[in-house]
């Protein structure tokens, strides 16, 4: 976790935050669909907490929240959904996260990337952590869907053949539709 949450820039973040507006959701108002009957987990407070639709092709994929200085995601949610089917992997990153003003949909990452404010692939080259979906790819009921889970903001580091990953992943929301359909109908 060290090597990936080194981020050397919290003094910077702190002036960058107070200039991001209008992008970057600030409670998840544009994506509450994605939670249960549309209402975000409550009392994770604090500027370095970022809310992100995540938004792919135009449309929102799955909502993150993102830890900026330790560069990780705290969770996703999504609806699920299945669709049997292998897509390429592409990762990307928020240019929105980067500066006001930039697109809000993520975009395809360079190898060579580096930000302050989340995490790039170099972040990963050469250390013991690989990246664990919180959003998974096998979740998703369109191509566009699984391709959007490849944005390094829906990741974290998982130590590989260790469970590591797994408290990240039990903050894991997930949201059934027909779990929803079900208390609609019977409350
Ligand atoms: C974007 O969405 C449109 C409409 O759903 C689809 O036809 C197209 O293939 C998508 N493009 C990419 C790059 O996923």
């Amino acid at each position: 976790m060290d090597q990936v949450s080194a981020a050397p820039v919290l003094f910077l973040l702190s002036c960058f935050l107070g200039t991001v507006s209008g992008l970057l959701s600030k409670d998840f108002s544009e994506c509450k669909e994605f939670f249960y009957h549309g209402i975000p987990p409550q009392g994770i407070t604090g500027q370095e907490y970022q809310p992100i639709c995540q938004k792919f092709n135009s449309t929102y994929r799955f909502a993150t929240l993102y830890h900026r200085n330790h560069r990780v995601a705290l969770y996703s949610a999504y609806k699920v959904s299945l669709l049997k089917k292998t897509v390429e992997e592409e990762w990307m990153f928020e240019p929105q996260l980067n500066g006001e003003g930039n697109d809000a949909e993520m975009q395809p990452l360079q190898r060579s990337d580096t930000f302050d404010n989340q995490a790039s692939l170099q972040d990963y080259i050469g250390s013991i952590y690989t990246k664990g979906h919180l959003a998974p790819k096998l979740h998703q009921g369109t191509t566009d869907d699984k391709l959007a889970t490849y944005t390094l903001t829906n990741i974290v580091p998982q130590r590989e053949g260790s469970n590591a990953g797994k408290k990240y992943r039990r903050k894991k929301i997930l949201h059934w539709r027909n779990v929803r359909d079900y208390w609609n109908n019977s409350l």
